[in-house]
């Protein structure tokens, strides 16, 4: 059987289904079938959707899903998530909820600078490169006016340009680092044109100037690419309360007092001190963040790789999200980079991004920020809430208890039956299945 196949992307869809079908899968009909039969009926929508990759050969469908009641800075959001994980949603609700009541969201964006580096080598004395810099930095801002001009009228473009030396590090190694303010995009392609524009200017600057000798003339471009990582593309959201009006947090869960609030603000620290759990804590946040992400068409890989590398910028991975309390007062804030853009990239092709956008009102790439980092704060402290009093299980395995149902084909008189029992049991696969067969047996 031909596993292998020159000419792959030059085949049309139904023949690429067809070669799969034929040999990868024990019965073709059927595979070509659940292919197929997740194309959108509307031709137009299938091709945009096909465009977006090469090789697309169906949709994969994840629901799109609303958390209402999110007040940030005053103004309440019906927030558009996408994410496969059953209990995700439900939790940012009730936290979105809980928060309301108590004086909702606060948001600030304290930064939108992107980076993007030129990497390069160079041999000579590191001071003569320097020398030239000022000169070449305004070579290289005036060659590539065309490809600003435009973000720069919008009031971003290029802010800054340096130049590092890191010979210690790697021979002859040295950096051009840029800074960009990409306005409502996330920018990524505007970076990427400057940055590779910057270095055929880098080679051409130094192979020409007068200002060199022979020997110094060599320059080796290796790679012109934004940094994901942007430190300065900061938001900061929390939410902050009297203690006092936390203590049916404590009550509901059959504890004392202060108690759910110590156990939060002791599991965030935790979070701070053990990579282990820190990991899992920020996983959490991401679930929240992740799934506005993916609603709004932004590129979660992106903020996932950004946040992370944030978590651990003092050379351990930490919790992003601090919690404490004050003078009686309960703090609990998450400081998070999110490189995100509202215009621009999938957020206009993706029919549903861009009703994730309109339904958001939207949003300016700092408001979108503060809604995003609201609402991975609202996941957090739904987590750790559930964590440290009544466990993780109960909440995530009445969500589940509905795809095992629907997985063991039940009925919705079965399916309401067992919701009503399972409010008292434990849900697992085995005793969802048990309860059926006996309720089969009558
Ligand atoms: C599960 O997807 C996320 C949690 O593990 C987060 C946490 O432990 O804080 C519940």
């Amino acid at each position: 059987m031909a596993k292998t196949i020159s000419g792959f992307s030059k085949l049309s869809k139904r023949q690429k289904i067809e070669w799969l079908a034929a040999n990868f899968f024990e019965n073709p009909a059927e595979a070509e079938q659940g292919l197929l039969a997740w194309h959108r009926p509307d031709e137009q929508q299938q091709k945009i959707i096909d465009g977006f990759t090469e090789n697309a050969l169906s949709n994969y469908t994840l629901p799109f899903s609303v958390a209402p009641n999110f007040m940030i800075n005053g103004k309440v959001y019906a927030v558009p998530m996408v994410i496969e994980e059953s209990s995700v949603v439900a939790a940012a609700s009730s936290a979105a909820k809980f928060w309301l009541d108590r004086g909702g969201f606060h948001a600030e964006v304290l930064g939108t600078v992107k980076l993007g580096q030129v990497h390069f080598r160079w041999v000579g004395k590191p001071e003569r490169l320097r020398q030239i810099f000022p000169e070449l930095k305004a070579h290289l801002i005036a060659t590539s006016a065309e490809l600003t001009a435009n973000m720069q009228q919008r009031g971003g473009g290029l802010l800054d340009l340096e130049l590092l030396d890191l010979t210690q590090l790697e021979p002859d190694y040295y950096q051009l680092r840029a800074s960009f303010d990409t306005c409502d995009s996330m920018g990524a392609n505007f970076i990427n044109s400057v940055l590779e524009r910057f270095g055929d200017q880098l080679e051409f600057f130094i192979e020409t100037t007068n200002q060199l000798t022979d020997q110094e003339r060599d320059v080796e471009v290796l790679m012109c690419i934004l940094s994901n990582y942007t430190p300065n593309c900061l938001v900061r959201a929390w939410v902050e309360c009297p203690e006092a009006e936390l203590e049916d947090l404590a009550r509901d869960a059959g504890l004392p007092g202060h108690a759910a609030v110590d156990r939060i603000c002791t599991a965030v620290r935790i979070a701070t001190i053990d990579p282990y759990r820190a990991t899992t804590h920020n996983k959490g946040i991401f679930n929240g963040i992740d799934a506005v992400i993916l609603a709004t068409g932004n590129d979660f890989r992106a903020v996932e790789a950004c946040g992370h590398t944030y978590a651990a910028r003092d050379g351990q991975y930490r919790s992003l999200s601090r919690a404490r309390v004050e003078n009686g007062v309960f703090r609990f804030e998450l400081e998070i980079p999110l490189p995100i853009g509202t215009v621009g990239g999938l957020t206009a092709l993706h029919p549903l991004a861009k009703q994730a956008l309109e339904l958001l009102g939207n949003p300016s790439a700092k408001e979108l920020m503060m809604i995003v980092a609201a609402v991975g704060l609202a996941q957090n402290f739904a987590a750790v809430r559930s964590l440290v009093t009544t466990g993780i299980q109960q909440g995530h395995m009445k969500m589940h208890l509905t795809n095992i149902l629907n997985h063991l084909g039940a009925t919705e008189a079965e399916a309401e039956a067992a919701q009503a029992h399972f409010c008292r049991e434990t849900v697992s696969f085995s005793a969802v299945r048990g309860f059926l067969e006996a309720a089969r047996k009558f």
